[in-house]
């Protein structure tokens, strides 16, 4: 398994330096926190709004023991990543959709939120900051984890009376570092969502319980989980940190986000990107059968990006599908980053630029 942590490379560095790029080695990079430079913290206290929050240096926060994200959890995270072009600018993969995201995810918390505008002012000021750590074109991507938390303390149950937004940043590379495919569990065991519950919106406590299933499905040899709905128990939900998607001719299909589907925005731009090249792309209820006879199965993600499934084991039986160049998940993974990474046009305006960064 990745280490959690990567050792630091370089002492931190204001990032006004000369020097372009942090000392970092970019091809040992997989899926594991790399502290940079600084962070964007701000806040926001009870009945107000959230003002204009400001850079600092990345480090620990100071939090009430009686905080309510630390009690009970109140809170979210958005991921998303700073791509590094072949002429040095830095761009990012449609930021308003996070901050979206985080709006709808806060008012299903209770939890005050910022604008749009300031979402994305926030998300940018944190890659400028960190700008020697977007990785070269090509060796990786700069990860941004957007946080909002009940910061205040909360004794008895309600929203907190102060709330931190807080955007912290990685280089990260893979994923699911070091497998070429993936090779998925299907769980009949433990669920991810219920219905009325989280599962629909980025909340923090919607991941600590699937590390169980992870780690035993790990130490089993797979890659990782696919959950069922909780309702059935016989439809597709979700891949422990990624949507799922199934190819049959010419349908590619992926569960419905009708609130225990984490509404992806990788997800969402894959099925436009499908539609694109003339496939029918469905968002419905996916029937576990269907893993049985599928073509091809892909997982999507910001930290997952588009990455084929090579084996799924159901009850007693292993499937495998299609994967390697000729697969769709690889055309719709070179669309996807050829957009990203400004080696195709972008013809629907996903990208955002962040002014600055190749000075
Ligand atoms: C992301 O893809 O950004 C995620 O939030 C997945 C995370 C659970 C690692």
């Amino acid at each position: 398994m990745a280490p959690a942590v990567h050792p630091p490379s370089s002492p931190a560095l204001p990032s006004d330096s000369d020097e372009r790029y942090a000392n970092v080695k970019w091809e040992e990079l997989g899926f594991a926190l790399t502290p940079t430079d600084y962070m964007y913290v701000a806040k926001c206290q009870k009945g107000e709004s959230f003002s204009e929050g400001k850079i600092v240096p990345y480090g620990n926060i100071d939090i009430s023991p009686c905080s309510a994200i630390l009690n009970y959890g109140q809170g979210l995270f958005e991921g998303l990543k700073a791509y590094r072009t072949e002429d040095g600018r830095c761009r990012l993969f449609r930021p308003d959709q996070n901050a979206l995201r985080m709006k709808m995810g806060a008012e299903r918390l209770c939890m005050a939120y910022p604008s749009l505008e300031q979402f994305i002012s926030a998300v940018k000021q944190t890659a400028l900051a960190n700008k020697r750590w977007v990785p070269p074109p090509g060796k990786g991507t700069l990860y941004l984890r957007p946080l909002l938390i009940g910061s205040g303390p909360a004794l008895g149950i309600g929203p907190a009376p102060e709330f931190t937004l807080c955007v912290y940043a990685s280089p990260v590379g893979s994923y699911h570092k070091g497998t070429s495919g993936l090779n998925l569990k299907v769980d009949h065991k433990n669920h991810r969502a219920h219905s009325g519950g989280t599962g629909g919106v980025k909340s923090c406590t919607n991941y600590s319980p699937i590390v169980k299933p992870l780690l035993e499905a790990k130490s089993s040899g797979f890659s990782d989980v696919l959950f069922l709905d909780a309702a059935t128990g016989r439809n597709i939900e979700e891949v422990s940190a990624c949507n799922i998607f199934v190819v049959k001719g010419n349908a590619v299909s992926t569960p419905a986000t009708s609130g225990t589907i984490l509404p992806g925005i990788t997800r969402k731009s894959i099925i436009d990107l499908a539609r694109d090249i003339g496939f029918r792309a469905e968002e419905r209820v996916v029937p576990v059968e269907e893993l049985l006879d599928a073509d091809e199965v892909f997982c999507t993600g910001t930290a997952v990006v588009v990455r084929a499934v090579e084996t799924i084991t159901f009850m007693d039986k292993k499937i495998e599908y299609k994967t390697g160049s000729e697969a769709l998940s690889t055309k719709l993974y070179e669309m996807l980053t050829g957009i990203q990474t400004g080696r195709l046009e972008d013809t629907r305006g996903w990208m955002v630029e962040i002014d600055g960064c190749n000075g």
